[in-house]
Parts: C-alpha cells; sequence; structure tokens
C-alpha cells in the first residue's frame, strides 16, 4: 500500500523556497506544531464521544451493505441514472464519477460502461433540465432516479423532485414511478422523509450528524458511484488509509494537519485565496469538490466564542495545463496573495506517444518521441517552478495513480484538513448559517406559508429605482 499513498509535498511555500516576504519559516511552522496538535487531539476525542461521524464512515459497514442492496435492485435494467440534488448532495458524485470512470462514460456503448450513464442535475436552470427530461422521455422504464436531500426541503431539488414524479406517475403509473425513485435523505426527520414514508419510495440514509459537503462516503455519494461501477469499498478503504494517517499531533507526520497548518498561516501572511490546479481531467471535479468544502466550511462570520472574526479563505479552481493559458499571468504577476496546490498524478492509467514532426515542423520536433502524460506533468514542474521563481508560495498533492483508493484518500484527507484549519480560525466548520438566509428569501418570493412578512420587505427592498437603470 505505501506505494499508493497520497503525499504531500509542502517544500514550496517556506521562505527557503519562495522568499522570506511570502514564504513561512520553518520555526514558525514549528511554532504552530503543539497548537495544531492539540487540535488534532481534541477531534480525536469528539469523534470517540461520536461527535463526528463523517470520520468513522469509512467503516460504516452497515451504510455499504444498504447501499449494495439497493443498487442490487436499482441497477437491473438501468440505463440511466438521475442524481437530483445541489450542493453537497451533488459535488461529491460528480467528483467520484469524473475521477473514476471513463471520461466519456455517457457516450460509450452499455456494455462497455460497467453501468448506467450519469446525470447529475444539480440546478434548476429549466432549458438545461428540460432538455435532459425531453432525452430520457422515451426512456424512463430504463431511467432511476436518485433525488439526494438531507434537509428535504432544498428548493432546488424539490422543484425538480416534484416535476420527475409528477411525469413518473403520469407516464409510469404510482407504482411504476416507485420502481424509478431512490431517496436518499434523513433517516427519521424532514419532508423528503416524510414523501419517502408516504409513497413508499425506496430510500437510503444520510447518516445522523454528517453534513452535506462531508458526505460523499456515505451513501449520498456511494450510491450512484456503485451503480456506475465504481468500486466502493476500495474507496473506503483509501480513505480508512489515510484515517490511520491523521491521528499523530506530530505536525510533520500528518498531512491534514500540514495543509491545514500552512494554509492558515498563509491566510495570516494576506494569502487569502486558495487556489487547487489539477493536472489531470479526472481530477478536475475534486477540486469543484474542495472549492465547497474549503468556503462553506470556513467561512464565517463568528468565532466559536461569538467575535465577529470574518474568516475565511476563498478557494479557486484551476485546470492544468488548460488554465495555464487563462489564469497563470494573473497567478505569476498579478497579487502575491494567493497558495496553488498542484493535484500531481505519477502514473497516469494510459498515455500516448506523441510521433515525430513532419520536416517542415522542424520547432516541433523536440515533442516526438516523448509522450501526452510526460509533457503534461512536465508542464505542471514547470509551471510550479516558475511560481515559486516568482515568490508564489505553491503546495503539491501527489497521487500516484487515480483510482478508488487514492481518491477515498484525497478525499478523506481534505475533510481532515478542513476540521483542523476550522480549529484554527477558532469557527464552526459544519454549519452554514449565510446560506439559510437566501433559501428563505426564497421560501418568501415563492409564496411557502409563514413567510409573508419577509416576502413583502423583500418586494419593498426589490423595487429597481430607474435613475440607476442604464
Ligand atoms: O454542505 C451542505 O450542507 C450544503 O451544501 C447542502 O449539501 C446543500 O445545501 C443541499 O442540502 P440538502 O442535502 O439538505 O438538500
Amino acid at each position: 500500500m505505501e506505494t499508493d499513498r497520497l503525499k504531500v509535498y509542502w517544500k514550496n511555500v517556506l521562505d527557503s523556497a519562495v522568499g522570506p516576504e511570502h514564504g513561512l519559516k520553518q520555526a514558525e511552522l514549528d511554532g504552530l506544531a503543539e497548537r495544531v496538535g492539540r487540535i488534532v487531539e481534541n477531534l480525536e476525542a469528539e469523534r470517540q464521544a461520536g461527535k463526528m461521524p463523517y470520520r468513522d464512515l469509512p467503516y460504516r459497514e452497515d451504510l455499504v451493505q444498504g447501499v449494495e442492496a439497493q443498487t442490487a435492485v436499482f441497477k437491473r435494467g438501468c440505463e440511466n441514472l438521475v442524481v437530483l440534488g445541489i450542493g453537497g448532495s451533488a459535488l461529491g458524485n460528480i467528483a467520484l464519477h469524473t475521477a473514476l470512470r471513463s471520461p466519456i462514460h455517457n457516450l460509450l456503448p452499455a456494455g462497455k460502461r460497467g453501468g448506467p450513464r450519469l446525470f447529475v442535475a444539480d440546478n434548476v436552470d429549466p432549458v438545461q433540465f428540460g432538455a435532459l427530461l425531453d432525452l430520457l422521455a422515451d426512456q424512463l422504464d430504463a431511467t432511476v432516479f436518485n433525488v439526494i436531500s438531507k434537509s428535504g426541503e432544498t428548493a432546488e431539488t424539490a422543484a425538480q423532485f416534484l416535476i420527475v414524479r409528477d411525469m413518473l406517475i403520469h407516464r409510469l403509473g404510482v407504482q411504476g414511478a416507485r420502481r424509478r425513485i431512490l431517496a436518499i435523505t434523513d433517516a427519521r426527520g424532514g419532508t423528503m422523509r416524510r414523501i419517502v414514508a408516504a409513497e413508499g419510495y425506496a430510500s437510503l440514509p444520510v447518516p445522523d450528524g454528517v453534513g452535506g459537503r462531508f458526505s460523499v462516503l456515505s451513501p449520498v455519494g456511494l450510491f450512484s458511484a456503485a451503480m456506475c461501477g465504481i468500486d466502493i469499498r476500495r474507496l473506503l478503504a483509501g480513505a480508512a488509509d489515510m484515517d490511520r494517517r491523521l491521528s499523530t499531533r506530530d505536525l510533520r507526520g500528518n498531512p491534514a494537519a500540514i495543509l491545514a497548518a500552512v494554509h492558515w498561516m498563509m491566510f495570516n501572511k494576506g494569502k487569502k485565496l486558495h487556489v487547487m490546479m489539477p493536472y489531470a481531467h479526472q481530477l478536475k471535479d475534486l477540486a469543484d469538490w474542495f472549492r465547497q468544502l474549503w468556503a462553506e466550511s470556513l467561512g464565517k462570520q463568528k468565532s466559536l466564542d461569538g467575535q465577529n472574526v470574518f474568516a475565511g479563505p476563498t478557494p479557486i479552481k484551476a485546470l492544468g495545463a488548460t488554465d495555464q493559458h487563462s489564469q497563470v499571468q494573473l497567478y505569476r504577476e498579478g497579487p502575491n496573495d494567493k497558495v496553488i496546490t498542484f493535484l500531481a498524478v505519477e502514473r497516469f492509467e494510459r498515455d500516448l506517444p506523441i510521433p515525430a514532426a513532419p520536416p517542415a515542423g522542424g520547432e516541433m520536433a523536440y515533442l516526438g518521441g516523448h509522450t501526452m502524460a510526460e509533457l503534461l506533468n512536465a508542464e505542471r514542474e514547470a509551471t510550479e517552478q516558475a511560481l515559486v521563481a516568482s515568490g508564489r508560495p505553491c503546495l503539491r498533492v501527489i497521487f500516484p495513480r487515480i483510482d478508488e483508493s487514492t481518491v477515498g484518500q484525497f478525499i478523506y484527507l481534505y475533510e481532515v484538513a478542513t476540521s483542523i484549519a476550522g480549529g484554527l480560525f477558532g469557527i464552526n466548520a459544519y454549519d452554514q448559517p449565510a446560506v439559510e438566509m437566501g433559501k428563505r428569501y426564497t421560501f418568501a418570493l415563492m409564496g411557502r406559508a409563514g413567510y409573508e412578512k419577509t416576502a413583502r420587505q423583500l418586494r419593498e427592498q426589490m423595487r429597481v429605482d430607474a435613475a440607476y437603470l442604464v
């Protein structure tokens, strides 16, 4: 297993690499070790007390068996799987799929896919959702709709679900609709759980105390993954392997602690933008998943003791090599306010040799005899070195290869890094109070009972002043 372990390389955030103004002093980092060690110990204690259920997801055999049982039922004859969800109820599903299935999965013939086509509908854009429903209209008998909502109340997911339910009942009847819907929601409470009970839909639980953005290793992410042929046991084994590396209070031995400490110290040095830049198409949606995890968890007005702290780095996703031609100019010469994390892959699952150039293309001759993976990795290394030369701090997360194990390791690593960073910022990393206000306003504008007063206030606030309209 050792050779397949994810590694974090952090030398290029030090002053020895990027200079004293922008780099961290080794002594500063060592000085933080005791505090980080205490945070790691506290997290372990909370976990033992049952207060961090996301930490135990790699070991929840009961949940895995539930997923496998429902997969066996729903996979039969299923050509299309549609996930209805948003935020933490969609981003992990997308990330797993992009990382671990073919980039052209949905275009492959059934026999080569290892599972249904996957569509994750994580918006309420009528043009986009309508087009998907049109596409599937003649294939409803071979389509499964997996509605995911922990709260069971989220407006976007509820609207999608109501449209789909209505369509299925009209087209396939009440029984037929039942065979095509699987809900993943809170085990006991919430509107969706009530609907499941009343209408007899199959369901899986979002485990108690596991928030959306920490739920990808629960049925939320596992069901669609298993349906599409991803080895979920190997994914969880990878997460468990990472878990064993994260309980040490030794800062330098704990990759999650290093990530959290470096980002927190850099934030305090004015580097408040945290870029994640994978050099692999397969990892691009893990950067999107990270973006939500980091932003919603760490972006908080209040500290745990009620002070205004306005904490929170801004996570940014970029993709190598594509964004070298879009973002790197800014990253090298713009404000030095970023930490850039490269996701590197040592061995790609396939490679393409680059043939010799024609006689007229002498300037391209250097490429011949190399491979595409060599070029991609050379570009990654070159970009990192160029950034370091400009005094830009860089981290690197190294995937020996991309498979279920390393993706499981990565997910668990960043979840725990987020918890430790939450401890350093002194905030609650598990709530999202600021998102709630927007949700309440939407309820008001859409006429939900009980929100009438808010609706009246909002209409007043929203009145457009023509003097400012050009
Ligand atoms: O991380 C979170 O908690 C959020 O992003 C939620 O996942 C998102 O708002 C969707 O919530 P729900 O699953 O309750 O529909």
